[in-house]
């Protein structure tokens, strides 16, 4: 792959927010052209071994709920072949069973292909059980099963992730319609993976553009109505406190994302669709530096590399209603409200424009998503035992 090389960043703490990259070629030949390592170069080549080699420890997770099998065959068919993809089904099971129907539409595809996998309903007992010996009971509702959620299915996956042994997690919606997108997506993966030489690392898509029909035509939007919100929000936070006026964060709700296991596990989750907002504030948090944190101290050494790549293939994913989008702009907002590091006036700020929307009335504040704490405390060992791999898988 040929892509820029990361050259403005925002320092934030132990956190390099590194502004967004551009894909030049998206295969960059199996050659090294020498002429890249010249230090006045923009473009750096990554070789084809190098991202094959980050492919074999990726796990990429595919949340799904309810969506089109045919979707689902697509996105299989997009992942490289050296990852492995593990599907978090929160699919309904009765009267009709959908997640037996994609169980066997994944299965068919993975033996046709010679595809590993492996495949979990987010309501198992099972999985439920994992989470039950590890000690981490947030993630459990009152009948001791995984809570509901995008984000709930995200860290079911990150633990099975972990139990697989894998370095690196990747994430992919499962209602996207082209699988040479998010071929290109895992790609990205670990082309920004690969520049990090620090332990601690994430990569974040920014899609080149959604497009819509408008009219008679298409129109390639930018910018969908949650991120630019989101991001603006999110720019305003660094700004306050750096007192520079910045614009560095683009991916503030990127659904597609990457990140080393070693960052997965330490950061704290948020619930819902709050997740992706959360990884910033999170990160702020741990390694902003503001409050002192011990315990993420190794991180705070090693530093933390944020990428954010743009793809160049657009992004086509099922369209969803008006109220779906108010309460992605509500949670996203909310954890940075909420947040013991968000200065008064960008409080301020963001009740304004919750009112602003008609999401919140005057004297409401918004609703703080459920929190979810880090993984990283977790005796892996003595889970990884009970894990029946065999139930759950194809290798
Ligand atoms: N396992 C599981 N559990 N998956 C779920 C659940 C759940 O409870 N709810 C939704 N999903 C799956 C969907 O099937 C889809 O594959 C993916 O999660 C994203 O859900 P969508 O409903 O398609 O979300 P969206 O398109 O509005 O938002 C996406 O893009 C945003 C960025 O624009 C999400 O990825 C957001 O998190 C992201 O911020
Ligand atoms: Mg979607």
């Amino acid at each position: 792959m040929r892509i820029e090389l990361p050259r403005y960043a925002e320092r934030f703490g132990a956190v390099l927010f590194h502004d967004l990259q551009k894909v030049y070629e998206l295969d960059g030949g199996m050659l090294v052209d020498e002429a890249f390592s010249n230090p006045f170069h923009v473009i750096q080549q990554i070789p084809l071994e190098r991202l094959h080699e980050i492919e074999k420890d990726l796990v990429i997770v595919i949340p799904v709920r309810n969506e089109r099998l045919r979707l689902l065959e697509g996105i299989l068919s997009g992942i490289p072949h050296a990852c492995l993809p593990l599907i978090i089904s929160n699919s309904q099971t009765m009267p009709i069973d959908r997640f037996r129907m994609e169980r066997q539409a994944v299965d068919t595809f993975c033996r046709y292909a010679k595809k590993n996998y492996v495949m979990a309903h987010q309501q198992s007992p099972e999985l439920a059980g994992l989470f039950q010996s590890a000690g981490y009971h947030a993630l459990l509702n009152e009948e001791g099963l995984i809570r509901n959620g995008k984000a709930e299915g995200m860290i079911a996956g990150l633990l099975l992730a972990r139990l697989l042994g894998k370095k690196y997690i990747g994430f992919v919606d499962a209602d996207n319609y082209f699988p040479g997108a998010v071929f290109e997506y895992v790609r990205i993966f670990t082309a920004g993976l690969s520049q990090s030489s620090s332990r601690y690392s994430m990569v974040r898509i920014q899609w080149h553009s959604k497009p819509k029909i408008s009219g008679n035509g298409l129109f390639f939007a930018k910018w969908g109505r949650v991120s630019r919100i989101t991001n603006s929000f999110l720019n305003r936070f660094i700004s306050q406190y750096t007192g520079f006026e910045t614009d560095v964060i683009k991916t503030g709700n990127a659904g597609e994302h990457a990140l080393s296991m070693d960052l997965a596990l330490q950061l704290e989750y948020s619930a819902g669709f709050s997740v992706e907002t959360n990884h910033f504030v999170n990160m702020f948090e741990q390694y902003g530096g503001i409050h002192g944190n011990g315990a993420a101290v190794e991180a705070m050494q090693a530093g933390v590399n944020l990428y954010q790549i743009e793809s160049r293939n657009p992004h086509l994913h099922d369209g969803k209603e008006d109220g779906h989008l108010e309460e992605m702009i509500e949670s996203s907002l909310s954890v940075l409200y909420h947040t013991p590091l968000c200065p008064e006036l960008l409080r301020h700020e963001i009740l304004e424009e919750l009112q602003r929307l008609n999401i919140l009335k005057n004297g409401q504040e918004p609703a703080l998503p459920h929190r979810y704490p880090a993984l990283a405390g977790i005796d892996f060992d003595k889970v990884v035992k009970q894990f029946d791999l065999e139930k759950h898988s194809n290798f």
